[in-house]
């Protein structure tokens, strides 16, 4: 089997994505969330496109159980109820709870990824248990990094490469030149993940809102065993 990773959206051909096993990470922070919402007892996440459209599903919906979550410029979203840091979906906020959420770049990811015979969702806790999850696959491994705005994001990337290393560290895989190149990416920053993802852009902007704690969350490895799917418009736990 063969694993590639993509750093942004653009251009990634739809037969890198079609009937492969496709893992979408925004680490910082939509995939880290949306796992840690999952494991604190949300029954769904249903990922969508703009805050707009988070608010009509509400009212289709018609459902008390119903909570918006999500981000434009890493800050709520006037009138939801939670933002996008993994900090707040604790048990006593969202289980129980459907969650409909819209962040800036990693719902987009998701959607993208809509068409893979299987869609995971990857971040450094839930790294490990990812690979466990997608090594036995019977098709293809493609990497999604939700990227900023359709440009390279640092963070994904290295979060891309952790999990090329776990996914080779458990069997034999052929490598593209994404995923050789996220290994040794990965490999060069291993030892200090945290102020590898500060660096980057997007880390930055999070630490000027006073996010760091954010951070050294989301930079922990494989303290969540939980695997979130994406299938039929509705992101759920394995199993
Ligand atoms: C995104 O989807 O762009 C991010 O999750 C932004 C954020 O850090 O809130």
């Amino acid at each position: 089997m063969e694993i590639d990773v993509f750093a942004t959206l653009n251009g990634i051909p739809d037969e890198a994505i079609n009937n492969k096993t496709t893992i979408v990470v925004d680490v910082l922070r939509a995939t880290t969330t949306i796992t840690v919402a999952l494991a604190a007892g949300c029954l769904e996440v249903i990922p969508v496109l703009s805050p707009e459209e988070a608010i009509e599903m509400r009212g289709r919906l018609e459902d008390e159980r119903v909570l918006l979550g999500g981000e434009r410029n890493a800050v709520k979203i006037p009138g939801f109820d939670l933002g996008n840091s993994p900090l707040e979906y604790t048990a006593e906020v969202v289980a129980g709870k459907r969650l409909i959420m819209t962040t800036t770049n990693g719902t987009r990811a998701i959607r993208r990824a809509a068409g893979g015979r299987q869609v995971v969702l990857g971040a450094m806790i839930n790294a490990p248990a990812v690979a466990r999850h997608v090594a036995a696959a019977t098709t293809d491994i493609t990497i999604v990094c939700a990227g900023t705005r359709d440009r390279f994001s640092l963070e994904d990337f290295l979060t891309a490469g952790l999990i090329v290393a776990e996914l080779t560290d458990q069997g034999d895989f052929s490598l593209r030149d994404g995923a050789l190149t996220a290994r040794d990416y990965y490999y060069s920053h291993h030892s200090d993940l945290a102020t590898a993802m500060k660096a980057s852009f997007h880390g930055r902007l999070l630490a000027e809102l006073g996010l760091e704690a954010d951070m050294d969350f989301c930079a922990q490895v494989g303290t969540s065993d939980l695997v979130p799917v994406y299938s039929g418009g509705v992101i759920k736990k394995v199993g």
